[in-house]
């Protein structure tokens, strides 16, 4: 396993590989990491010849009052994650190696992103796409592997790939969750213990709106409703949004006749936990 923290670097060893014919699985990330994301490097390893990794805190996508300061890291955790998971090369770059001066051209995602996450958190994916934009030219990606967790994200990747013709396969993976269904995140250290045993409401909460869309005819406003409710009732998190959109497009939707995305954000103390459920109409006949 080789660590490279110089963009010319990866960009050659990358490079090179493509060369001589070999394909790459790319799997960025923010460290700190945990079974979601060794799940998307079992991945990565299963379809491709070489995997790399990144880890790298893009300080571009956290707007001003969220926890860049109090970003979880752990570094040599991260290295022996990534040993035992037979990461080829990790890309470890500094600030100032990503964005050694201000950038001269920004990038605006004008589709799937005023909504759930994209609404409360502005300006977000713009850090989002722009990282990733310059992530996919120095690794030189054949499959990019990234979690249904953050399925906004996974949507507007989707985009960037589709609008900038990257030659790049996008996969999504499935949520790795704890045993009582908590989709496992960097940030649920930062919950209180009180918090920790009520946060699973919010998956059983999703959960309990797509069994009322299957089991009974109702509005989409009230599938909203009875979500909400519930999670109001099982734990003391404040709601920041339920929606229920067409995914991927994530535009709203009167019924629910085609593939739709259930999803939650909820603020505690120190964290705010994103979860989301995926149906199509035939999983609601
Ligand atoms: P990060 O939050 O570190 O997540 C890296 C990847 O791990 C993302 O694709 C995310 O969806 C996935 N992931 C996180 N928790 C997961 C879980 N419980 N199950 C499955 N996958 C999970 O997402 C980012 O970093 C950044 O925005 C990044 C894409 C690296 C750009 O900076």
């Amino acid at each position: 396993m080789k660590v490279i923290k110089e963009i010319n670097e990866m960009q050659k060893a990358a490079a090179d590989l493509i060369q001589a014919g070999k394909t790459i699985g790319f799997v960025p990330t923010m460290g700190y990491l945990h079974e979601g994301h060794e799940r998307l490097l079992e991945e990565a390893r299963k379809e491709n010849d070489f995997v790399v990794l990144s880890i790298y805190v893009n300080p571009l996508q956290f707007g001003e009052h969220e926890d860049l300061d109090h970003y979880p890291r752990n570094i040599e955790h991260d290295l022996s994650v990534a040993r035992k998971n037979d990461v080829d090369f990790i890309f470890l770059p500094e600030n100032k190696t990503m964005y050694p001066s201000p950038l001269s051209i920004e990038m605006v995602v004008s589709k799937r992103a005023n909504v759930l996450c994209g609404r409360s958190r502005p300006g977000h994916f713009e850090g989002v796409v722009t990282v990733l934009t310059k992530l996919f030219n120095i690794c030189h990606p054949t499959r990019t592997y990234f979690g249904q967790k953050d399925a906004q994200q996974v949507a507007v990747v989707d985009a960037l790939i589709q609008d900038f013709n990257f030659p790049i396969q996008l996969v999504s993976v499935p949520t790795v969750r704890e045993e009582d269904g908590l989709a496992k995140s960097s940030r649920n250290i930062n919950l209180s213990p009180q918090e920790r045993l009520e946060a699973p409401a919010i998956q059983k909460g999703l959960q309990k709106g797509k069994s009322l869309a299957k089991t009974q005819n109702l509005e989409i406003k009230e599938i909203i409703k009875e979500t909400r409710q519930f999670i109001e009732r099982e734990t003391r998190g404040k709601i920041d949004y339920i929606e229920l959109l067409s995914y991927p497009e994530l535009e709203p939707v009167e019924v629910i006749d085609r593939q739709v995305i259930l999803a939650a954000a909820v603020y505690y103390e120190n964290a705010r936990l994103i979860d989301n459920t995926v149906f199509a109409p035939g999983d609601i006949s």
